[in-house]
């Protein structure tokens, strides 16, 4: 997708379809209260095209609510589609953000390959960041998953105009410039999520994000066995053990000039490419979709991406630990006990609960390499589904000013992430009686004992912990973005970055 700017009047954007974002003003209750529409823009001539449709109340402006008119009077667009942003009080960048998705996706399919997006003007939405959501959402909108069905029509919009009043032109350009990136980066994480096991083993996965390093200007290093052996990764190791396909420990490193010393970012992802649960394994219904194990490990690399591009003013290394958990001959089993980079011994209950055991390595190694803070992703736990549903995903941390600094970033990556515990009691659950702790704590609080077992590792490092297991994957398509891999975690993390 190519997006282009235009600061021309609206009515004269000759395009085939112009999208007009409008908020419901309404702010009285009662059964008498009808929504009252209004649309987000100063100009005259839209406004009048739309103010019959309007008239009516069929449109009500509720999120994501679309209506489209054919050759709108007065306008040079064929068609004038009206998005609905939901309450006036509620519309946020983020409704912008989705408004645009909602406008690529609804023009998608009906064979409409270009389209102008009005940037929706209000007081609360300033143009510099309304131009970057806009831009995000409009090529979170244009990804599809179909990406391996033979009789594939590419219905990816070709072009998108965002179409802004001139006196907004540097702000407009800087948003502009900045959601593509970060919409990009966002796809590239989720066209690796999307990726079967077989086309997305740990050795294609490094050489996956070692062509993008090279593409934007990181450095990399992508490992195997040897090097894991070298480094004394007995975790990481025990799960790579089952597995034909060797693991691949990658590492991204951005060195910015000027920033050699201050703090250095160790963002730490799991990328199992294909999770079986090995010798505890899983049971077959659903099991196809543990593909997209390696969500948190994918979000690491787009939000590099992104971070390579965007240049913030802060070191910044990666670490994805790829490996497939499998049952073999030589794959580990409960009750092996097996030794950390850190020297910690694991008893291993469940060979399930094998992406903490990758992560205690990879923290490990991310701090023996200076992490100064440190930032995890992870479909770590189905229990985190259990707690928070579909609708957050989950966040950890051993620090409350760490926390904070994250949870700022999520008013601009507008994710949704909730704070969930860590404490001694959890930390109780993962007593070994044979090792220093084990890999599982029971049914109960399972999200919190898997945190507590990545405690461990991360030790007193600054450190945020995302258990995105539920977030990753969108079961059902939504006005905005369609169903499979979502890239959650890769604005956010990025936000988090550039806040140092
Ligand atoms: N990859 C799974 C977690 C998961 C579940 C991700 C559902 C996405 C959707 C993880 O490796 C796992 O199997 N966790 C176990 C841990 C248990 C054995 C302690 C779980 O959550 O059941
Ligand atoms: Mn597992
Ligand atoms: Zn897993």
């Amino acid at each position: 997708m190519k997006t282009d700017l235009s600061f021309a009047n609206l009515a004269a954007i000759e395009t085939e379809l112009l999208a007009v974002v409008a908020v419901d003003t309404q702010t009285a209750k009662g059964p008498d209260a009808r929504p009252l529409p209004v649309l987000l823009t100063s100009d005259e001539a839209v406004k009048a095209a739309a103010a019959v449709v309007l008239a009516t109340g069929e449109f009500k402006a509720s999120a994501n609510e679309t209506l489209l008119l054919h050759v709108p009077v007065g306008l040079k667009a064929r068609r004038l589609l009206l998005v609905g942003l939901g309450k006036q009080s509620r519309a946020t960048l983020h409704s912008v953000r989705k408004a645009a998705g909602t406008a690529v996706r609804f023009t998608k399919p009906r064979g409409i390959r270009e389209l102008a997006f009005a940037l929706p003007e209000a007081e609360l939405l300033p143009p510099g960041p309304c131009s970057r959501a806009s831009v995000e959402g409009a090529f979170v909108g244009d990804f599809n998953a179909d990406t391996h069905r033979s009789d594939r029509r590419d219905l990816s919009v070709q072009r998108f105009v965002l179409a802004a009043p001139a006196a907004d032109k540097t702000a407009v350009e800087a948003g502009s410039a900045e959601g593509a990136i970060v919409g990009e980066s966002q796809n590239f994480t989720r066209s690796l999520v999307n990726e079967p096991g077989n086309r997305l083993t740990p050795t294609i996965l490094g050489r996956r994000a070692a062509q993008m390093a090279g593409e934007v200007g990181l450095s990399w290093d992508v490992y195997s066995t040897e090097k894991l052996q070298e480094l004394k990764m007995g975790a990481f190791l025990g799960v790579a053990q089952g597995s034909a396909e060797p693991p691949a420990l990658i590492v991204l490193r951005y060195e910015p000039d000027g920033a050699s010393d201050g703090p250095l970012l160790g963002l730490v992802g799991k990328g199992i490419t294909f999770d079986t649960g090995g010798i505890s394994i899983k049971p077959s219904e659903n099991m196809e979709k543990m593909k997209y194990d390696m969500a948190g490990g994918a979000a690491m690399l787009g939000a590099m991406r992104a971070i390579a591009l965007l240049k913030p003013r802060v070191r910044v290394i990666a670490i994805v630990c790829a490996a497939e958990n499998m049952p073999d001959g030589k794959a580990y089993k409960p009750g092996d006990v097996v030794k950390a980079m850190s020297g910690k011994t694991i008893d291993v209950i469940n060979t399930d609960a094998e992406g903490r055991l990758v992560l205690a390595d990879g923290l490990a190694y991310a701090r023996q390499l200076g992490a100064t803070h440190l930032i995890d992703a992870a479909t770590l736990t189905g229990a985190i589904g259990v707690a928070l549903g579909q609708h957050n995903a989950g966040v950890f941390s051993n620090d409350d000013a760490a926390f904070a600094k994250f949870s700022a970033a999520l008013e601009t990556s507008g994710e949704k992430f909730w704070r969930m515990p860590l404490g001694d009691e959890y930390a109780e659950q993962i007593k070994s009686d044979i090792a220093d702790i084990k890999n599982t704590g029971g049914r109960a609080g399972g999200a919190s004992t898997a945190a507590e077992f990545l405690h461990v590792f991360a030790e007193d490092t600054p450190w945020i912990h995302l258990d995105i297991a539920a977030m990753a994957w969108i079961d059902d398509a939504r006005p905005w973005i369609a169903k499979g891999p979502s890239g959650v975690a890769v604005r956010s993390i990025l936000e988090w970055a550039r806040s140092f």
